[in-house]
């Protein structure tokens, strides 16, 4: 972890209010999918914003933000050329070492929680693993990245709450019908707290989910990201996870 500068190298505008930034940090060596960028907005913004890191390569990294308060919308008007600086790649990224070219996995996320599970989906088609995803929106216009999905060879399930496009209802209803297929062994998940809170309820196989808490320092320090654990403990969002073992967090 250290502190770069970056510069934004494009926006694009993905849907009404989810926007893909491209960044040049000429200092990034890599990271691990689950790993965030924790990025200081300058100006009146005092604390920094943490953003999964989608994509990234040496010198380069991508996130995927959803426009939801003041940060946000700031983060929308820089243009190709802009500066700022930020921490990255920070946190414990997904656990994906011990996965095999025999292990059947599924990625399960909603929102602005499909950007890690795009950069986890990339590193695993590379090891030549098959990846299912199974993705949710609220409606057709709300979509993202499932292209992006089809071109690394995922079997990609959209489903939408209004049946707009995809299959009609919640990614839940894409889990249920997974293990009914009883096809896959290891699940990763992120997005919304209640799609994960039933994510977990339903998969008691292997799995694994990136938590998006609210942070303050990004680092360890302030414990204002403490995640309660089952067995009592509790884990720092930002240092621990954001990636933790599906059924140790108490959701
Ligand atoms: C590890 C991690 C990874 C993340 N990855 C992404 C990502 O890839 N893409 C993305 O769009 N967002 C991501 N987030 C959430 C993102 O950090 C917040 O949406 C952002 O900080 C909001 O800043 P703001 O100034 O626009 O909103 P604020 O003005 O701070 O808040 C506006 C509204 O958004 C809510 N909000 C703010 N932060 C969060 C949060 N962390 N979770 C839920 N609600 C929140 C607030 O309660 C409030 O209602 C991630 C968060 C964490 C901790
Ligand atoms: S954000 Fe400070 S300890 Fe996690």
């Amino acid at each position: 972890m250290r502190k770069h500068t970056l510069t934004v190298t494009s926006q694009r505008q993905l849907t009404d209010t989810v926007f893909e930034l491209e960044l040049e940090a000429p200092q990034f060596e890599g990271f691990t999918p689950g790993q965030f960028a924790f990025l200081d907005l300058g100006g009146s913004y005092s604390l920094a914003r943490p953003f999964s890191i989608a994509d990234g390569s040496k010198g380069m990294c991508t996130i995927v933000y959803k426009r939801v308060g003041a940060g946000t919308e700031a983060m929308t008007s820089l243009q190709p050329g802009a500066k700022l600086t930020g921490m990255l790649p920070l946190g414990t990224g997904f656990e994906i070492y011990h996965l095999s070219t025999e292990t059947r996995v599924v990625l399960v996320g909603g929102g602005v929680g499909i950007p890690p599970l795009f950069a986890l989906a990339k590193v695993l088609r590379g090891r030549g693993i098959d990846v299912c995803v199974v993705i949710g929106f609220a409606t057709t216009s709300e979509r993202f990245y499932e292209a992006r999905f089809v071109e690394l060879g995922c079997d990609v399930r959209v489903y939408t709450n209004d049946g707009s496009y995809g299959r009609r209802g919640l990614v839940i209803d894409g889990v249920a019908a997974l293990l009914q297929e009883d096809a896959h062994d290891v699940l990763y998940t992120c997005g919304p707290h209640g799609m994960m809170k039933a994510v977990q309820a339903l998969w008691k196989k292997e799995g694994y989910a990136a938590l998006e808490g609210r942070m303050a320092c990004g680092i360890g320090a302030c414990l204002s990201c403490v995640q309660p654990l089952h067995d009592g403990d509790s884990k720092r969002i930002c240092c621990d996870g954001p990636a933790f073992a599906l059924q140790e967090v108490a959701l």
